[in-house]
């Protein structure tokens, strides 16, 4: 009996939920994460509520995923090599994740979904398959995992507003000869900020390039179509899309991935080893998952993937809209409180702000926010040293302290979960803290 001999079966561990609905369907309650309830000490001993405000970090998990994991486990086998039964379930449950995650991102029936370990992993697999001599553009404003990657870029300065992005890839982009690839966020992970990343794979593509996007803070919070937006790749890792299990994913097209080394070398990338040598898969999802995969991880992202869309991105932006408006309009109300921003308030962005405080090092915040108030936020310059330096005048304005001594910023991040009070109660400690100056 092959895998897919069971593969349709029902299955309570990959079914989506009853009367799943499309993408802009009817909205479903939000579920909830693990966590909720937890509380943490503050000076003196106290302990409170736990207010979470590092979603863009890493999320909470779902209550589905939590559930989807659990029952995976019992039936726990190796996959693609087992003829026993649990075997034979766990293989069909693995790759049953790959087909939610394909569906979930919108893409081609042919494309590529390339299970890895997170984000990183996943550009860092996408450059080892790059063809020879291929040219990379990146903007700076990139995060270190979409940034760092490449032997050789050429790197774009932070645009000014939006158009000028997609100005200066065509400039960019011109006159190159041989293969190309324009690597951009969808989401910003220091502003949230929105990038125009259709304009930009339309500007790629008349080229003869292609684009990578690095989707980590955009797919937890609103829907992506790869196929609409006509990209090439997207990247993104579970652990910021409610499944901390240890998975990503790289999606997109398959031909320079065919015909790229295995990035791991090893058993299951490879079709036959004999006198002749080593013949290895063409397929590229054998020939780059060498090795026992993260099955689990792997059934705990295609859970989010299915709560999130069961849920109703109508639903899920609303809320979110809603809080963020609520967090921007405090934060704004504060004397003292800078919100960082590359293209101005008004450009649309997903649910993180980074902000600075007058005559506090971000350190100092983050630290008062936690050991006094049991907020969780991020401090530094999240992996993003060239933007956030620019964001911050390339100097520390008063705000330094970051591990390195430079410059260095406050992030606050939000999903499912936050509440009115989280935000309510991080801009009343602001505003005290403020005071003290
Ligand atoms: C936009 C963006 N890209 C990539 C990454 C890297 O993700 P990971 O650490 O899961 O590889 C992050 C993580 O913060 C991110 O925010």
């Amino acid at each position: 009996m092959s895998a897919l001999t069971i593969f349709n079966f029902s299955d309570p561990v990959t079914s989506p939920p009853a009367s799943h609905p499309s993408q802009d369907g009817p909205d479903r309650p939000i579920p909830a994460v693990l966590g909720a309830d937890l509380e943490v000490p503050v000076k003196g001993g106290r302990l409170v509520p736990y207010a979470n405000l590092d979603y863009a970090a890493s999320a909470p998990c779902l209550e589905p995923v939590s559930a989807a994991v659990a029952a995976a486990l019992p039936a726990y086998s190796s996959v693609h090599r087992g003829a026993g039964y649990a075997s034979q379930l766990t293989t069909a449950r693995y790759e049953q994740a790959r087909h939610t995650v394909r569906a979930f991102t919108g893409s081609r029936p042919d494309d590529s979904v390339i299970f890895t370990r997170n984000t990183t992993d996943a550009t860092n697999l996408l450059a080892r398959c790059l063809p020879a001599g291929t040219t990379v553009v990146v903007f700076d404003t990139e995060h270190h995992a979409a940034l760092l990657p490449w032997a050789d870029a050429v790197r774009l300065p932070p645009p000014a507003f939006p158009g000028e992005a997609v100005r200066a890839a065509d400039e960019a982009l011109a006159g190159i000869g041989g293969p190309a690839l324009l690597v951009v966020t969808a989401a910003s992970n220091v502003t949230g900020e929105l990038w125009p990343i259709a304009a930009l794979a339309h500007i790629a593509h008349r080229h003869g390039a292609r684009v990578l996007v690095d989707a980590a803070q955009f797919v937890p919070h609103r829907r992506l179509n790869l196929t609409a937006l006509d990209l090439d790749y997207v990247v993104f890792s579970g652990h910021k899309l409610y499944a901390p299990f240890g998975t990503g994913a790289l999606v997109g097209r398959g031909d320079w991935l065919s015909r790229a080394e295995p990035y791991l070398r090893g058993g299951g990338a490879v079709r036959a080893v004999d006198g002749d040598g080593d013949h290895w898969h063409d397929d590229p999802e054998a020939r780059h998952e060498a090795g026992t995969p993260n099955v689990l991880g792997a059934i705990a992202l295609a859970a989010a993937c299915d709560a999130l869309t069961a849920t109703g991105w109508n639903a899920l932006v609303r809320e979110e809209e809603r809080l963020l408006g609520r967090l921007r309009a405090g934060l704004a109300d504060v004397e003292g409180v800078r919100e960082l921003s590359l293209w101005g308030p008004g450009h649309p962005r997903v649910g993180i702000v980074s902000f600075v405080v007058d005559g506090f090092t971000a350190r100092e915040v983050a630290e008062t926010l936690s050991g006094e108030y049991g907020i969780g936020v991020r401090d530094g310059k999240f992996c993003a040293h060239p933007f956030v330096r620019h964001l911050l005048g390339g100097n520390d304005g008063g705000n330094g302290g970051c591990e390195d001594g430079t410059a260095s910023a406050v992030r606050a991040s939000i999903g499912i979960g936050t509440s009115d009070e989280h935000v309510d109660r991080l801009i009343e400690a602001l505003r005290k803290l403020a005071a003290r100056r």
